[in-house]
């Protein structure tokens, strides 16, 4: 079996050219690659691969005179160039590398190709999940995926960078991936990509060995000796190249949903719903003519099973905050695997987040932790009842799928009628129809639980003003800040509207995925939970709690609030340009604050919202936005996906305001439109 390192390496680098020639302590740069390359274990020839640019002939004459076997193609299309070199070589795997990388490690690189041929999977890489320094890269492939991907990838990005089509198409290839365990590498820079980092790799490479390619830890020595040298280039980002081709190239559009079609023929015969989640399931996408399961996820977007791209405004329905596969948040998870992750005792993490939590939510005096928000929300109800010795509660907004909460709604069928008695809802900002309804049931009221907001704005002081009635009743206060907790605010919106209520659930985005959930509160009446029963086997589950305490620590380390504030507002400000110039302000707003804003669609043209919403969602999926009508913004969401998204939308508005003007969109909608799933009272 042939294996081939195929460097590839060009003069036109548009922000170093020549970079690859260039003289770095006494070597050209592509020397330093060769010579690591040749060490590979496994790696049966070393080869470079350059463009027919005469520019690139100094290339070729270096291969030359080195003795390096030179094969030369097209200029933007990279994937061509490597395909061809593989061919020539008759290669059975092969490896990526680039010129721009002098201080790659040949051992790392053999296990990645180890890794290949034990796995005997199609694609192995040490770049997928980031967890190396910027400048270790490499990629290992059969030639036979490549020779797929040459054949079929069609889009720029795929051309340019060869491997996209093998990582993003996971229904077909299998990809493994070579993590390090060593954290916090992912910062370091030792790629040469600008002037700067060849003033860094110059410094470094003083304090390298001169005979032999350096191992990465060799690298890290000199640097945390040095540790200066770092300052030298470390304002630069990663991954610059690839994400300015995304950025140029047209959106890409959604070919088939046939695999997605298939795979929810087969659920639907062993899971009924196909989901475990409404709102994640068939019947809140277009019927036919969806994404219904997906692969895999990266920063802000998601790959289907059929091979589409998505940059995805859903996020896991709210709990994906960060983006996928935070660097983070996976660190933290990975480092806990080592350790366990459900134990038979209490672990440290517990206290380690409860006291985060108490030190950044206002109402948090002590905390309990659970899986889901119905978890947090329901302890709170049973908490309130325990303390204040009263059964009625009155709820505004969702809360979860306990029988206490869902029996208010259109959805109660199994919900006991004496249960439902117990619960009242409440429109939001109605102080008056709270009033009336303590009134009516004196001393009846053990709490409100509400959403301190979703689509509308509290008025000025109204929860101040519900908190005083409330309390005025002896009634607790219940934020349900699943949503609102760690997106509105790190304290939620409580510490956004500066009221504090008697006890808060959270859920969602505190663990970027993670299933965990908490309820904090006042200490008095959480040290009721002494009494009441709360408690499951997994409350203390380990690998959610580290994976919380990362997302909130990046939180407060980095602008992430801010960010999910500022990306919010200026989607929310161009959609509404885009809305004006397509004649649809009276049909489509988005209401909510920025980092969470949610369509209200009005009928228009005889058409329903429903049906207007499904068409408006089905013509943002074909041009890859996974959409349920609302911006759900995560810190990885960047301009590169703002841009795709907009471009979306103005294609969508288009065909929005054709089917309007026709007067018959509901008719001629080729499925039927997405109901909701039920109604609020
Ligand atoms: C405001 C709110 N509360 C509670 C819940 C219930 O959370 P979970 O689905 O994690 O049980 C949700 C879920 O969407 C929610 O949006």
């Amino acid at each position: 079996m042939n294996t081939v390192a195929i460097i590839q390496a060009r003069m036109g680098s548009t922000r170093l050219p020549g970079k690859v020639l260039s003289d770095l302590a006494g070597s050209p740069v592509l020397e330093w690659v060769v010579r690591a390359a040749r060490c590979i274990p496994g790696v049966d020839k070393v080869v470079v691969a350059t463009t027919d640019l005469a520019d690139d002939d100094k290339i070729a004459q270096w291969c030359e005179k080195n003795l390096t076997p030179c094969h030369r193609g097209a200029i933007d299309d990279v994937l061509s160039r490597y395909h061809l070199a593989a061919s020539n070589e008759n290669a059975d795997f092969v490896m990526r590398l680039t010129g721009d990388c002098p201080l790659l490690d040949p051992h790392i690189c053999g296990q990645v190709l180890t890794l290949l041929k034990r796995s005997k999977t199609d694609y192995c890489s040490n770049i997928d999940p980031t967890t190396w320094p910027d400048g270790l890269d490499c990629e290992a492939f059969t030639m036979a995926s490549l020779s797929i991907a040459h054949a079929e990838a069609t889009r720029l990005s795929d051309r340019e960078h060869v491997t996209p089509f093998l990582r993003n198409n996971r229904h077909r290839f299998s990809v493994e991936s070579l993590t390090s365990s060593i954290n916090d590498l992912t910062q370091e820079r030792w790629t040469l990509d600008t002037e700067k980092d060849f003033q860094f790799l110059t410094a470094v490479a003083q304090h390298l060995p001169a005979d032999r390619a350096p191992a990465f830890t060799e690298v890290l020595a000199v640097l945390d000796a040095h540790p200066n040298l770092r300052e030298i280039n470390n304002s630069q980002k990663r991954n610059e190249g690839f994400a300015k081709s995304i950025l140029e190239e047209a959106s890409p559009t959604i070919s088939t949903f046939s695999r997605s079609n298939a795979l929810l023929e087969r659920a639907l015969k062993s899971i009924p719903l196909g989901s475990q989640t409404f709102s994640k399931s068939h019947i809140q996408y277009p019927q036919g003519q969806a994404p219904m399961f997906l692969t895999h996820g990266q920063g802000g977007r998601v790959w289907d099973v059929d091979g589409n791209e998505y940059v995805d405004m859903v996020g896991g329905l709210l709990p994906i905050v960060l983006g996928y596969r935070d660097s983070d948040v996976d660190a933290a998870i990975r480092k806990q695997l080592c350790r366990g992750i459900s134990f038979s005792l209490a672990t440290e993490l517990e206290a380690d987040l409860a006291e985060r939590l108490i030190d950044i939510i206002p109402c948090a005096e002590a905390v309990r932790f659970g899986k889901n928000g119905s978890d947090a929300t329901s302890a709170a109800i049973r908490l309130a009842r325990a303390f204040t010795k009263r059964d009625r509660v009155a709820v505004c907004g969702y809360h979860g799928w306990q029988d206490w909460y869902i029996g208010t709604t259109t959805r109660h069928l199994g919900v006991p009628d004496a249960v439902r008695s117990l619960s009242h809802s409440v429109s939001f900002n109605d102080l008056d129809a709270v009033e009336r309804l303590l009134n009516q049931h004196k001393n009846e009221f053990a709490a409100f639980i509400l959403e301190p907001m979703n689509l509308t704005e509290p008025k000025e002081n109204f929860l101040k003003d519900l908190k005083a009635l409330l309390h005025d009743h002896n009634t607790l206060l219940i934020f349900d800040e699943v949503i609102t907790g760690f997106r509105y605010a790190l304290g939620g919106a409580q510490s956004l509207f500066g009221v504090t209520p008697d006890l808060a659930a959270f859920g969602k985005a505190m663990g970027n995925g993670m299933p965990i959930s908490a309820i904090v509160g006042n200490a008095e009446i959480m040290n009721v939970m002494n009494d009441i029963f709360f408690s499951g086997t997994f409350g203390g589950e380990a690998l959610s709690l580290a994976a919380s305490i990362a997302v909130i620590d990046k939180m407060q380390r980095e602008p992430v609030i801010q960010h999910l504030w500022d990306m919010g507002q200026t989607l929310a400000d161009e959609v509404t340009h885009l809305t004006e110039k397509h004649g649809l302000s009276e049909v489509i707003n988005f209401q909510g604050k920025p980092p969470w804003k949610i369509a209200s669609i009005s009928p228009a043209g005889g058409a329903r919202s429903e049906a207007i919403k499904t068409l408006l969602q089905s013509e943002m999926l074909k041009r890859g936005v996974l959409f349920l009508g609302t911006h759900n913004i995560c810190y990885a969401h960047n301009n590169q996906d703002m841009h795709h998204i907009l471009q979306a939308y103005n294609g969508a508005f288009s065909v929005l305001t054709q089917e309007l003007a026709t007067g018959e969109l509901e008719t001629r909608l080729p499925f039927p439109a997405v109901e909701s799933v039920f109604k609020v009272r």
